[in-house]
């Protein structure tokens, strides 16, 4: 199968968080399936030009608009030598400076519209311009969310018209709301100006045109498929998504095992395996208190952070509590984040406060993620709201025990410790409800896990690296979805726009 993936990110070039993760690792193991994939992504500043790449020998037309062209470069890592698919997915990267040319991904809401619709435009016609015809176009989240629309009208009578779309959700909270103004740039049909395509109060709303539009819908667990098309978590879409319930699948995220690979990961101080993960662990933790100038002590347990710093990671509720506990518990505390104002300088006082016992490392820092996970004890997830979440599942491969919120994908992955002391079952210490005293008391149980019980710790350590998150039942999963698509826009009750 062909296969088309427009997406704002993809790891290991451009990430900021877990969606970076999925495209990249999901291109891979699709390949690696024997699918000829490729991946279109802006060539940001920050990714320019890498080993590799080669440019695509004329520039690219984008055609907005009949009447409003604009032209840019494709650069390509690992170009076909031969017809044959490749087991590797093609990475092309879209060079314009006035939309791409600084170092950020995202950039302000409004101009970030413009940017994607630009990539998404660029993807679709230059698979025109180079007769490369996919069978499938999977988008990824908002920024690419006009692909489906485009496949309906601009594009519908063109050699891509018969190619079926997938759109997946990783997050709905991001919806990509614009002025309509966007509309008259591309010039889209007028008929789209309506509240069953793109039209939301007055201005467009991307991710619900693509939810209209799309042949096929994932999102990234089954519990938030569930969740997604309830009032409460349907971020004003759940209307939608249980009108499109019929086409709609959570296909929990696989992980890629070689990048968070406890035994061969060039990251870490100590490399190990479950076999020898109490003295793996022991020297990694030691490493990280090292690294973050905590006390020296194997006997204290460590709890660890590794977040953007939103709203929806339940941080702020985290911060409320740690003075207290930090004061009072013995246990340190390491983070590693950045994102909201507020939420860093709470966390740079909470570590000025507390030296020794909390840490505060605020950027982006891979090789100190990849540490976190291996030297901690606990790895935090209170979440408001998590699709998927891929850390806790970097943790357990870790032997580190998440302490999650039970919602999203949070829910699917981590088995809480079983009920009763004395209990070996479980992956995690699992909370339901959001508010302070569920997270408190979930630390407490933590707390008491580590002190009072160290064989059923020990047990729920091996339980968690016995765990499979491996990519090969999602991809399974995704070709499934695939061949659906395929079947529901070529055959009949194919997904046609009105006339
Ligand atoms: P989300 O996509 O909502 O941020 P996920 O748990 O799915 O949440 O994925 C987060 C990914 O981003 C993980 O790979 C995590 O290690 C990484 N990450 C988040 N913040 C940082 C940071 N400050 N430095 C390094 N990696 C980070
Ligand atoms: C989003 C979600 C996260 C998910 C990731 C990858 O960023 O917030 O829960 O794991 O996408 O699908």
């Amino acid at each position: 199968m062909r296969i088309l993936m427009i997406a704002p990110e993809a790891a290991p070039f451009a990430k900021t968080g877990g969606l970076g993760d999925v495209v990249g690792a999901l291109s891979r193991e699709m390949a690696m399936a024997g699918h000829e994939v490729r991946v279109v992504i802006p060539a940001y500043g920050s990714v320019r030009h890498r080993d590799g790449w080669a440019p695509h020998p004329d520039p690219v037309a984008v055609h907005i608009s009949p009447w409003n062209t604009l032209f840019c470069r494709f650069w390509t890592l690992n170009p076909p030598a031969h017809p044959a698919p490749p087991s590797a997915p093609i990475f092309h990267f879209v060079e314009h400076n006035e939309f791409f040319g600084e170092n950020a991904i995202y950039t302000e809401p409004r101009r970030d519209a413009y940017r994607f619709a630009f990539l998404t435009l660029a993807a679709l016609d230059f698979c025109l311009q180079t007769q490369w015809h996919p069978d499938v176009v999977h988008a990824h989240d908002w920024p690419a969310a006009l692909a489906p629309v485009f496949l309906n009208t601009t594009r519908r009578g063109t050699a891509l018209g018969r190619a079926a779309s997938v759109f997946t959700i990783h997050n709905l909270f991001h919806q990509g709301i614009v002025p309509a103004s966007l509309m008259e740039w591309l010039r889209l049909p007028s008929w789209l100006y309506t509240a069953d395509n793109l039209e939301c109060f007055g201005a467009l709303n991307l991710m619900k045109g693509a939810l209209y539009h799309a042949t096929k819908i994932t999102t990234v667990s089954p519990n938030y498929a569930r969740e997604i098309q309830t009032l409460e978590h349907g971020c004003g879409l759940d209307p939608v998504l249980r009108h499109r319930a019929g086409d709609l699948a959570g296909i929990l995220n696989g992980i890629d095992l070689a990048e968070w690979n406890p035994a061969a990961d060039p990251h870490i101080a100590a490399r190990f395996n479950a076999a020898d993960a109490a003295q793996g662990k022991a020297a990694n933790k030691a490493a990280l208190q090292h690294a973050l100038q905590l006390n020296p002590d194997a006997g204290i347990p460590l709890f660890g952070v590794v977040s953007r710093l939103y709203e929806q990671k339940g941080l702020d509720l985290l911060a409320d509590l740690l003075p207290a506990l930090l004061e009072n518990a013995h246990m340190q505390f390491a983070l590693l984040g950045s994102g909201e104002a507020r939420l860093e300088d709470c966390y740079r006082n909470l570590a000025a406060r507390f030296p020794g016992r909390c840490a505060v490392r605020l950027g982006f820092d891979n090789k100190l993620a990849h540490l976190i996970e291996a030297g901690a004890d606990f790895f935090l997830m209170p979440s408001r709201f998590e699709p998927c979440g891929l850390n806790q599942m970097y943790s357990m491969r870790y032997g580190t025990l998440p302490i999650v919120r039970a919602t999203g994908g949070l829910a699917d992955t981590v088995e809480d410790w079983g009920s009763g002391h004395g209990a070996k079952t479980g992956t995690g210490i699992v909370f339901h409800e959001f508010n302070h005293g569920e997270i408190l008391h979930a630390i407490h149980r933590a707390l008491q896990l580590y002190f009072d019980f160290p064989p059923e710790f020990t047990a729920l350590r091996r339980n968690a690296l016995a765990r499979d998150f491996s990519w090969k039942k999602p991809v399974a999963a995704y070709l499934n979805v695939y061949a659906e698509a395929l079947k529901s826009r070529r055959g009949q009750g194919a997904a046609t726009p009105p006339a």
